[in-house]
């Protein structure tokens, strides 16, 4: 059975309220239980971690290699432009991870063009909207065969 991580960093609890014009009404709630609705229909365990904290979002990539989960689709928010740490988690555990953006970051400020995930990343899906996740979803289970 295949094992899968959702995980949000920072801002991403604020889903729903958040900027809606830029990320939807859709709470996080709503994204994670369509997304175990999803892996379930396709025989798959989905846990899924939010953190506004660079070190628990390190932790949580750090426990997905010692609980084998085959793949993480992750949305690091803001740190997605800023962390190293991140990235070093990452290549670190070697899991294979897809990278999500709600919105399209390359229409907004330069400063969210550069991501220090993306060149390691398995895939990048990037102003979908919340179905993001879920192509996310069907690309990590594809791959493993699933
Ligand atoms: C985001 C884009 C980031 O630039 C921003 O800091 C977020 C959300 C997105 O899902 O579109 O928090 O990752």
């Amino acid at each position: 059975m295949a094992r899968i991580l959702v995980l949000n960093g920072p801002n991403l609890n604020l889903l729903g309220t958040r900027e809606p014009d830029v990320y939807g009404s859709a709470t996080l709630a709503d994204i994670v239980d369509r997304l175990q609705q999803l892996a379930t229909a396709r025989g798959a365990t989905l846990t899924a971690q939010q953190s506004n904290a660079e070190h628990e979002l390190v932790a949580a990539i750090h426990d997905a290699k010692a609980s084998a989960t085959d793949a993480i689709i992750l949305n690091a928010g803001a740190f997605t432009h800023t962390s190293i740490a991140l990235r070093d988690a990452l290549a670190a555990v070697a899991v294979p991870f897809y990278e999500v953006h709600i919105s399209n970051v390359y229409a907004r400020e330069s400063f969210r063009h550069q991501s220090f995930l993306s060149a390691i990343a398995s895939g990048v899906i990037v102003g979908c909207g919340p179905v993001g996740y879920e192509l996310a979803l069907d690309a990590a289970l594809r791959k493993l065969g699933r």
